[in-house]
């Protein structure tokens, strides 16, 4: 790999908790990962509940800090940003997509915000509704149907494309997508796979998309990381991965879907 392709490196990267008052627990979440992730790819992190992977999302996201170890944002190491100039590069969808929205404000004003964040505030009137209405429209919203609304009159998976939308506006080089689909039905989730592979071709953006579901990390990603109780267990090419998985803990996972197993093989 060219190393001027790497946007985001983890080096040896751990992050501990600390809990309780009287008697205090320490849990290593994450023990000493290291990966990389190139311009314009997409790459899963795969693992069971409590293996590490909303951890590390939130220690690329800033919101929690690592115990030890470095992150680097295009060879910077991610403190050395401002807030504001690091989030127009690093953007993130959740897993809940009520909890991204304010219930009082109308949804415009997500997408408004992204414009003042990115563009400043001198970007004209028409202009700045020519920006929302065309992100709308990429995600296969329709301007006049979802603007003036709020979050509760729209669906989970409406709501998290009008997310996609103001990615679209931001055109951040890395987004951090935490299960963004496990909150949506089937429907809704095969849309927001589809845009998120659509957004990687129109913003040549880097994905981080973070999953328990093994199918998922099959159709959208080209890399997959495996992690399992904070520990990184396997990486490489999707298809090298699932086809012929070294450690017992990713063939288990594979055993656990095996309808995609018996497709992919047979
Ligand atoms: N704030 C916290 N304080 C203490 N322990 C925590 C905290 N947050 C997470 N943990 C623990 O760290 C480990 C990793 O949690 P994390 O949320 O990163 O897992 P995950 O892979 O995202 O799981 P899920 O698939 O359920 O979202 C778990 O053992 C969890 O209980
Ligand atoms: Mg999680």
């Amino acid at each position: 790999m060219d190393s001027d392709d790497i946007i985001l490196s983890l080096q040896q990267v751990s992050k501990i908790y600390t809990s309780g008052l009287i008697k205090v627990t320490k849990t290593t979440a994450v023990n000493d990962i290291s990966f990389d992730i190139k311009k314009g790819e997409i790459l899963s992190l795969v693992g069971e509940s409590g293996s590490g992977k909303s951890t590390i999302a939130n220690m690329i996201l800033r919101i929690l800090d690592s115990t030890s170890g470095r992150i680097f944002v295009s060879g910077t190491e991610i403190s050395e940003y401002s807030l504001n100039d690091y989030y127009n590069q690093v953007q993130m969808v959740f897993q809940d997509p009520f909890s991204s929205f304010n219930y009082f404000f109308k949804v415009d004003r997500v997408l408004n915000q992204a414009v003042d964040f990115h563009f400043g505030k001198k970007i004209s009137k028409g202009e700045r509704l020519k920006k929302i209405q065309d992100s709308l429209k990429l995600v296969s919203l329709n301007p006049d149907e979802v603007l003036g609304r709020y979050p509760h009159q729209l669906s989970g998976g409406q709501l998290q494309r009008f997310l996609l939308a103001r990615i679209l506006i931001i055109e951040p080089k890395i987004l951090i997508a935490d299960e963004p689909t496990s909150m949506v039905d089937a429907c809704a989730r095969a849309e927001i796979l589809n845009l998120l592979k659509r957004l990687r071709k129109e913003i040549d953006i880097s994905i981080v998309f973070i999953t328990h579901d093994i199918g998922q990390a099959q159709f959208i990603s080209d890399r997959v990381i495996v992690m399992e109780n904070g520990f990184l267990v396997e990486q490489g090419p999707t298809k090298q991965v699932f086809l012929n998985p070294q450690h017992k803990y990713t063939q288990n996972l594979l055993a656990s879907v095996p309808s995609l197993y018996r497709k992919w093989n047979s």
